[in-house]
């Protein structure tokens, strides 16, 4: 299956719909696309202990490395009702580690799409390779 920027999108969206986000009430979705074509997705879960929080978009990373995925291509990222949301640095960071050229899309569904690379939202990255 091929999947589009908006295919993309409306995945994040729904990934948001599962959010568990009670102290923040700011409901995050993404949707990560791998070289070979599938789509993990992800959504925030928060912890009483609030920085034990993690992001939608680290979520969907670890569940696609979890089950064997390297290689990214699109992450697509829907924050609530925001026109954009971009991915925070601690997020930017760990994207980077597998997908450095990642292109990074965000926008509500149906809407505009803002479109980046990785390397433009984070320049510079360190890396150990
Ligand atoms: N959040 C994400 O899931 N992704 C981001 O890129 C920024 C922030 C979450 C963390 C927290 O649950 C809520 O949004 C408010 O910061």
């Amino acid at each position: 299956m091929k999947y589009d920027l908006q295919d993309l999108i409306a995945m994040a969206a729904a990934a948001r719909d599962k959010a568990y986000a009670p102290y923040s009430h700011f409901r995050v979705g993404a949707a990560l696309l791998t070289a070979g074509g599938r789509v993990y997705t992800g959504c925030n879960i928060e912890n009483a202990s609030y920085g034990l929080t993690v992001c939608a978009e680290r979520v969907a990373l670890f569940q696609a490395v979890a089950a064997g995925e390297r290689e990214f291509t699109a992450l697509a990222v829907v924050g609530g009702d925001l026109e954009a949301c971009f991915p925070c640095g601690a997020c930017r960071q760990v994207l980077a580690e597998f997908a450095p050229d990642l292109e990074v899309i965000t926008g509500r569904p149906g809407g505009s799409i803002h479109r980046r690379r990785l390397r433009e939202l984070l320049p510079d990255t360190f890396t150990l390779k």
